[in-house]
């Protein structure tokens, strides 16, 4: 029994389902199903992995509900027709047998059709704007008529019965997110006048008939669950107050849970939110509806430790929590709060490289920017090596500590030199806003694991000198400000990016940052948030090039809340004693400043690994050494070339 996490870890029940603690892996596409949406091995060892970290129940990303509109993405999940049974009760038997309730949910996409091929179906004509952007005309939902209503209606029905079937104990309606039933709910995508449309009461009609219909055939007894957004974020869309009588409404009608999320595809920051937001960012909304309802509340987003998971627990927040990312981030989530080890846990930090951005972006399957076992479960796993070696490790940033943790658990002799008084190397500099605070817990856990095993660290520069005794040397020596050779870039007013972020109080009111990239448009942001006034200079037609697309949303919305002046296009000719001179598409201007920050890039630092290599020593490179890159390729190079050396 959990000591600092009671609650989180004690039993409760959804419906007639017990699970043996408060934690629901929330449904997560993940683009591993095979095309014609069943299930696929590599889905299968995916998620017995997950069921096997310890949490009570794990929900079966979102499975389309019909062969006609119902499926929005490629690799998406099947239950439409009894050829998706076979494999999805093999999917049900796997995550019981490793411990967790089997649970699915249960989908039409609406007008939210990532693969944008007719029909796209909704209630009125109104398409969803990303996809007009692309498809136009083709995008313009078919306007559903009453009788297509009551097919989909029974074909939620067919597909729980489908579920039931394949063993599945719980079955959960997708009711949020932008898909087909928010289509219905919201006013800004449901334009009819007549019975599913207009009123409230209208606009979810069709929920409850489809949990009518979901109940006559999967029984009385069978647990029950619906996922809502809270609101949808939108201007015109639904507010808070609508959501609770809708819940009203369902647990009138016999649902046995509700899972609270947020937001649709639209307004994407607030159902998948990146770190500029804050943790737990619909935990109000689930708040807010357990106050109306008697059933359980599973609450949902960003919930990224146990500490926060406890906390909503034990404030009549909700009854158990719903975690996605966290669980990609680490698997073991649950085991390690129950166990009283929260410092274990690798903790997501909300970047969505390795998840969101892969799969939507993309067309990859999901996996993470700090666990690259995600779809290759069973393929990359730590097995001892075949003979212990004494490796030195130069560079205690991610991708060092990551290669010196896999490695020690392999049975290597480790050393790490570290030749900052700190360890963490430039995550430091990124976890410098507040906006980007997210990463301090993965720089603890991190230090944390090193002193678990016990891996000493050398806290001085390695040179060549020191490396005599090792059989080989892995220079995770990460990368260095670009300097361009530009008039007056050693004058006193230019700083690098780096040394202005950890001088941030020498840094004058008004200031330029050179270079929109991501760490110069962080930068300035972070800066302008302070109360500085800043100019950010970028020399393509936008700024923020790299950051991820929830991140740069998120960023967008904050920026237009600061006086920050942005000038694209725009290139740095000369630093002066007071300020920049600039070429622009109508000519050079200067502009005055007090301090100049230079952000144009950062290079892989290879001076060592060039040194070894020349004198016939065993070296590799990793993390931002190889290539100045992100935090997704410091873990993902140091993991695998832990498992292979
Ligand atoms: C301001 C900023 C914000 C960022 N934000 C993000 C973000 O939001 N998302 C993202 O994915 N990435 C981000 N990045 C990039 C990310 O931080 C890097 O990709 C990552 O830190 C690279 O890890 P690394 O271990 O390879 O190198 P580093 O983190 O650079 O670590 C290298 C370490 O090696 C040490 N070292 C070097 N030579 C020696 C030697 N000879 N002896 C001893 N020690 C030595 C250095 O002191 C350093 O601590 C950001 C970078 C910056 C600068
Ligand atoms: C790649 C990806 C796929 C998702 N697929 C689904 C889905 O199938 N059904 C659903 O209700 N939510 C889906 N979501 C939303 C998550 O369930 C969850 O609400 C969101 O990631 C925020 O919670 P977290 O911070 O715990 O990850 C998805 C999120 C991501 C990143
Ligand atoms: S890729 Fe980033 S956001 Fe996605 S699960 Fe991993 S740490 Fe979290």
């Amino acid at each position: 029994m959990s000591k600092m996490f009671p609650t989180l870890c004690s039993p409760a029940k959804i419906g007639n389902v017990t699970l043996k603690n408060r934690i629901l892996k929330a449904p997560q596409s993940s683009g591993m199903n095979n095309m014609d949406g069943t299930v696929s091995e590599r889905a299968i060892r995916y998620y017995s992995d997950q069921a096997a970290g310890g949490a009570g129940c794990i929900i079966v990303e979102y499975a389309y509900v019909d062969d006609i509109g119902a499926k929005s993405a490629h690799c998406h999940l099947g239950i439409s027709n009894n050829e998706h049974i076979p494999g999805l009760a093999w999917l049900a038997e796997c995550i019981r047998e490793n411990g967790a309730v089997p649970a699915i949910q249960i989908e039409h996409c609406g007008r939210q059709k990532f693969l944008g091929t007719q029909p796209i179906c909704g209630p009125s004509a109104i398409p969803w704007p990303k996809l007009w952007d692309q498809y136009g005309i083709q995008s313009v939902p078919h306007v559903l008529t009453i009788e297509e209503i009551q097919d989909i209606v029974h074909a939620f029905g067919d597909a729980a019965l489908r579920a039931k079937q394949a063993g599945f104990e719980i079955v959960e309606i997708h009711g949020a997110h932008g898909y087909l039933l928010t289509n219905f709910f919201s006013p800004t995508t449901n334009q009819r006048n007549d019975l599913y449309g207009g009123s409230l009461e209208n606009r979810m009609r069709i929920y409850l008939e489809i949990l009518r219909d979901v109940r006559k055939k999967v029984g009385p007894d069978f647990a029950v669950t619906i996922r809502l957004s809270g609101t949808d974020y939108e201007p015109d869309g639904f507010p808070i107050e609508e959501t609770v009588e809708l819940a009203k409404a369902l647990e009138k009608e016999g649902i046995d849970g509700i899972h609270v999320s947020g937001g649709d595809h639209h307004t994407m920051i607030h159902q998948v939110s990146p770190m500029a937001i804050e943790v737990c960012h619909n935990a109000w909304a689930a708040r807010e509806i357990k106050k109306h309802v008697k059933v359980p509340i599973i609450a949902s987003g960003s919930i990224t430790l146990p500490k926060y998971a406890e906390e909503i627990l034990t404030t009549e927040g909700g009854d158990f929590v719903g975690l996605g990312r966290p669980l990609w981030a680490d698997p073991e989530w649950p085991a390690k709060a129950a166990a009283d080890r929260p410092e274990d846990i690798r903790p997501c930090i909300r970047c969505n490289e390795g998840c969101l951005e892969r799969t939507f972006f993309t067309y990859k399957a999901v996996t993470c920017a700090l666990n690259p076992v995600i779809s290759r479960e069973g393929e990359l796993k730590i097995k001892p090596a075949d003979k212990s070696r004494k490796i030195a490790v130069v560079g205690g940033g991610p991708a060092g500590m990551e290669f010196a943790r896999v490695a020690k658990l392999r049975g290597h002799d480790i050393t790490l030199f570290e030749e900052r008084g700190i360890l963490g190397g430039l995550l430091n500099e990124a976890a410098a806003p507040e906006f980007k605070s997210d990463i301090l817990p993965l720089i603890k856990y991190q230090v944390t694991q090193l002193k678990k095993l016990g891996i000493p660290v050398e806290q001085r520069r390695a040179g060549i000198e020191d490396l005599d005794q090792f059989d080989a040397v892995i220079c995770a020596t990460g990368s260095t400000p670009i300097i361009p050779r530009i008039a007056g870039v050693d004058k006193p007013i230019a700083v690098d990016s780096l040394t202005a972020i950890n001088k941030m109080d020498a840094i004058g009111k008004k200031v330029v940052v050179v270079g929109g990239g991501l760490v110069g448009s962080e930068t300035a942001l972070d800066l302008a948030e302070r109360g500085h006034q800043v100019t950010l200079v970028e020399l393509l037609p936008q700024i923020m090039n790299g950051v991820a697309v929830t991140d740069f949303l998120a960023y967008s919305e904050r920026i237009a809340k600061t006086d920050m002046r942005i000038m694209t296009d725009t290139r740095l000719t000369e630093v002066l004693d007071d300020g920049i001179m600039v070429e622009t598409k109508t000519g050079n201007q200067k502009i005055s400043a007090d301090t100049v920050i230079l952000a144009l890039g950062l290079k892989a630092e290879q001076g060592l690994y060039d040194e070894l290599k020349t004198a016939g020593k065993e070296a590799y490179l990793v993390g931002d050494a190889i290539c100045a890159g992100k935090i997704f390729d410091a873990f993902h190079t140091s993991y695998r070339l832990a498992l292979k050396i």
